[in-house]
């Protein structure tokens, strides 16, 4: 794998070989000393043109963690605010050699035009509305922890949709491991096209106890030029998750960050059933695996378990 942009960069063997080279890395960070030397002398850079928390602060960890050095770059307080456009940005950042680019733009595309602008390998960190491939790859790893599969897992993607990269990611995602994918909300911000990736629509949680898994999205209201809903409170009232809403064998995901109190109710955040820091965690061990699948190379193709993987090798220096 050279670059990741999209979900469609995958098959399954690929999503479910990342899984098992994250649950590799996942030993590691057991492990007093969770460093490993598998891409010693490699330089990734993080450009970040978009706010973010977890997958910056995961990305980097997970490059750090690999040995690699690590250059972060956020759009404020760079060049950028003087107008300097992407192509001119990677222009100069490849003057130092990166081996990997990460980058997270608000435009969809961005990533794909980076790709065919550099020798380092592309990893999308998310952009626009287009995809968020390594959230879906962390999903899938957080749920493979819990469920050991998602063959047949019934999984409900709930709220923002429209405007969610998470949302197009995970259904191509967990549809391809094996689950079937409903995505639910008001008409305005779940289009009946979401049916052409395979998912159902309802515009009810009429049918929400059928699920297995409950997905819930961030209201975007930054990515909403129109009025999207009558107001949040008609949101809350018909969409929120809460404890009445959620059965208590039913698990609960969210990509962060959280509207507490619109999308998820405070108590059901906080549950057990609750995945959401194992989410978090999840995000440093599959970008660890993401990392090393494009640096790296794909492990040679024998029936070789991933624990003889050389990523596993002790840190020796
Ligand atoms: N889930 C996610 O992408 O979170 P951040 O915006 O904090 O990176």
């Amino acid at each position: 794998m050279r670059n990741l942009v999209s979900i469609e960069d995958l098959d399954r063997a690929a999503i479910e070989r990342i899984v098992a080279l994250a649950t590799n890395f996942g030993q590691v960070a057991d492990r007093p000393i969770k460093k490993l030397p598998s891409l010693r002398g490699r330089l990734v850079i993080n450009l970040f043109y978009e706010a973010s928390t977890r997958t910056r602060s995961s990305f980097e960890l997970a490059a750090k963690r690999l040995s690699a050095d690590v250059l972060n770059l956020v759009s404020s307080g760079s060049s950028v605010d003087k107008g300097e456009s992407l192509r001119d940005t990677v222009a100069t950042l490849s003057a130092y050699g990166p081996d990997a680019i990460v980058i997270r733009s608000p435009h969809a595309g961005a990533p794909a035009l980076l790709a065919g602008w550099t020798h380092a390998a592309v990893v999308n960190a998310g952009d626009g509305k287009h995809q968020h491939p390594t959230q879906a790859l962390l999903d899938c790893y957080t749920l493979t922890q819990r469920l050991g599969s998602l063959e047949g897992c019934n999984i409900w993607i709930v709220g923002d949709v429209l405007h969610s990269r998470v949302a197009r990611s995970c259904i191509q995602a967990f549809r391809m491991l094996g689950a079937q994918v409903t995505v639910a909300g008001p008409p305005t911000l779940v289009p009946d096209e979401f049916a052409q990736l395979g998912a159902t629509v309802a515009h009810s949680l009429e049918d929400l106890r059928e699920a297995d898994v409950v997905y819930a999205l961030r209201m975007q209201l930054e990515r909403m030029e129109d009025s999207l809903v009558p107001s949040l409170r008609e949101y809350t009232t018909n969409f929120q998750l809460n404890a009445r809403r959620l059965g208590a064998r039913q698990l609960l995901m969210h990509p962060g960050p959280v509207n507490r109190g619109i999308e998820l109710s405070g108590e059901v955040i906080d549950s057990p059933q609750s995945l959401i820091t194992n989410q978090v965690a999840a995000g440093v061990v599959v970008r660890m695996a993401v990392l090393y699948e494009v640096l790296a190379g794909a492990p040679p193709e024998t029936d070789q378990p991933h624990s003889q993987s050389p990523a596993l090798e002790p840190q020796t220096a």
